[in-house]
C-alpha cells in the first residue's frame, strides 16, 4: 500500500503557509493558461526583475570555479578574487566539501566583524552560526525552544507565517500578540502582558518572544525605545528573544532607522536574556533567495545549552557552502578605493532608491482607492493595508477575485493574522515601477467594481 494521509502526523497536516498557498497555486494554472499575472505574493527580488550584485556573483562564480580567474584574465576585480581566495582558504577543500557544523570559520569571523562594525559592540564569531537562509535558524531556535506542547512563543499579528507553521509543525502554541495598527504598527507593552496572561491563563508556559524588524508583512521599523521595552519585558516574565531581522538594510521612511537587538541589549548592559538573532542574504539589496544564505548568532545563552544547540545543527552536517559564501559577500562589501566598490555601491544605491521610491508609490497609490487603508511603508518589502469587505465576503475571497478580474496575485491577511473583523491582504514592493504603477490601477479599478 502507497503512503497514505492517514499515515502522516496531524502537526505536519494541521501546517499552513499561506505566501505559497492557494491563491498562489490558482495564480500558477491561470498562468500555464496564458494569463499574464503579476506575483505580489512573495519577496522574492529576483523573480521580480531585480538584478543580482557584480560583487556577489563574481565571488560566487569563482569560489565555484577558481580556475575562472586565469582563464578570463580581466573578467574579475582584484578584491573579487582576493574574497574568494579567502572563503577557498577558509574552507580547505572547496565548496564541494561539508564545513564544519556552525560554518566556514573566516566567514563567521567575518560576521562577527560586521556586527561590530554596525553596532560598535563585541562579537564573537563562535556565537554565530550560517544556516541556510534564515528559515532554518529560525527552525533552530523554535526547536530549541518548544519541548512540549504546553510551551509557548509569542509572536506579533500579523507575523511572517515561517513562525505560525514551524510553531505547529513542532507542536507548541502559538501566543499572538497584536501590533498596532493606528500606532504605525508598533509594540506596546500592554498588549504584550495582554498577550502573556491570557496564555498562562490557558496553561500555556510562554518560553520566547518573535519580534520582526523592520517588519514583515507590516513594514514598520521599530525603535531603540521600543526594542528596549521588549527586553525588559523578556527579562521580567523569562523569555528568550528571536529578533528576525532579514530586513536590516530595507528602511526607506527619512528619520527611520534600524536598530539591533544586540546593540540594545549591549547598551543597556543586559546580559541575562537569551537573544537569537537572525539575517539573510536573501532581502535587503542583494535579494539572494534562491542561494539560501543565513546566518544567526545567540547572546546570553550558556554553553551547555549552546552544546546542544550545536548537536541539533550537526544533524544536517551543515548549512550549504555556496550560501554560506553568500553571506561572506554580504557582511565583507568591497571598501571606499577598492576596485569593485564603485559598481557595487552603484548598484546597491541603484536598488535601495527603487525600492524606496515604490514603497511610497505603491502606499500613496492604494490610500487613494476608496475603501483602502494603508500605512507608510517604513521599510521591508511589503504592504499591508486594510480593505473594506462587502458583507458576508472574506479576504480570501477578495483576493481571489482580485486574481481571476485582474491577473494579481496577493496573499490574504488571514494568512498573517489580523485582529478579528478586519482584513487586510499583504503585496510586496518588488515588481519593476511600471508594473507597479499598473498593479496599483488594476486594484484600484477591482476593488471599486468589487464594492
Ligand atoms: C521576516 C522573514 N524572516 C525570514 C524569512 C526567510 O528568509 P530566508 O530566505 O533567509 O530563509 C523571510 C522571507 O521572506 C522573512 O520575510
Amino acid at each position: 500500500m502507497p503512503l497514505s494521509l492517514q499515515d502522516l502526523g496531524k502537526a505536519l497536516l494541521d501546517t499552513e503557509y499561506a505566501v505559497r498557498g492557494p491563491i498562489v497555486a490558482r495564480a500558477v494554472e491561470l498562468e500555464k493558461s496564458g494569463r499574464e499575472i503579476t506575483y505580489c505574493n512573495i519577496g522574492n527580488p529576483q523573480a521580480l526583475e531585480q538584478k543580482p550584485l557584480s560583487w556577489v556573483r563574481s565571488v560566487l562564480a569563482l569560489c565555484e570555479y577558481p580556475e575562472l580567474a586565469e582563464k578570463a584574465p580581466g573578467a574579475f576585480h582584484a578584491d573579487a578574487i582576493a574574497a574568494s581566495k579567502a572563503i577557498l582558504a577558509g574552507t580547505k577543500h572547496g565548496l564541494g566539501a561539508y564545513s564544519e557544523s556552525k560554518g566556514v570559520r573566516c566567514i563567521r569571523e567575518a560576521v562577527a566583524a560586521f556586527i561590530q562594525e554596525r553596532d560598535g559592540i563585541q562579537a564573537d564569531p563562535d556565537a554565530i552560526f550560517l544556516t541556510d537562509g534564515a528559515s532554518k535558524g529560525v527552525q533552530a531556535a523554535l526547536r530549541m525552544l518548544i519541548a512540549c506542547p504546553s510551551d509557548g512563543i509569542m509572536v506579533p499579528i500579523p507575523q511572517y507565517p515561517l513562525y505560525s507553521a514551524t510553531i505547529t509543525l513542532y507542536e507548541g502554541k502559538q501566543v499572538n500578540y497584536y501590533l498596532d495598527e493606528h500606532n504605525d504598527w508598533k509594540l506596546s507593552r500592554q498588549m504584550l502582558e495582554e498577550s502573556l496572561a491570557e496564555a498562562k491563563r490557558f496553561g500555556v508556559r510562554v518560553k520566547g518572544i518573535v519580534v520582526i524588524n523592520p517588519g514583515n508583512p507590516t513594514g514598520s521599523v521599530i525603535d531603540a525605545d521600543n526594542i528596549a521595552m521588549i527586553i525588559d519585558f523578556a527579562k521580567e516574565h523569562g523569555l528568550t528573544i528571536l529578533a528576525d531581522e532579514v530586513y536590516q538594510d530595507n528602511v526607506y521612511k527619512g528619520g527611520e532607522r534600524f536598530t539591533s537587538f544586540a546593540k540594545v541589549m549591549q547598551d543597556k548592559d543586559e546580559h541575562s536574556v537569551s537573544l537569537f538573532s537572525f539575517h539573510s542574504t536573501s532581502k535587503g539589496f542583494l535579494g539572494e533567495c534562491g542561494h539560501r544564505g543565513g546566518y544567526f548568532e545567540i547572546r546570553n545563552i550558556p554553553a551547555d545549552v549552546t552544546a546542544q544547540l550545536l548537536k541539533l545543527q550537526s544533524v544536517s552536517l551543515c548549512a550549504n557552502l555556496p550560501g554560506q559564501a553568500a553571506v561572506y559577500c554580504m557582511v565583507s562589501p568591497p571598501k571606499q578605493g577598492e576596485p569593485s566598490y564603485n559598481e557595487y555601491r552603484a548598484e546597491r544605491d541603484g536598488i535601495l532608491g527603487e525600492l524606496k521610491a515604490r514603497a511610497r508609490l505603491l502606499a500613496d497609490g492604494l490610500n487613494k482607492i476608496p475603501g483602502i487603508r494603508c500605512n507608510e511603508v517604513a521599510g521591508a518589502m511589503y504592504a499591508f493595508p486594510q480593505v473594506e469587505l462587502p458583507a458576508g465576503r472574506t479576504d480570501a475571497q477578495w483576493c481571489m477575485a482580485l486574481l481571476e478580474a485582474e491577473g494579481i496575485c496577493v496573499v490574504p491577511g488571514s494568512g498573517f493574522g489580523q485582529i478579528p473583523g478586519t482584513a487586510h491582504f499583504r503585496t510586496t514592493i518588488l515588481p519593476p515601477t511600471r508594473q507597479l504603477e499598473a498593479v496599483v490601477e488594476k486594484i484600484a479599478r477591482f476593488q471599486k467594481s468589487y464594492r
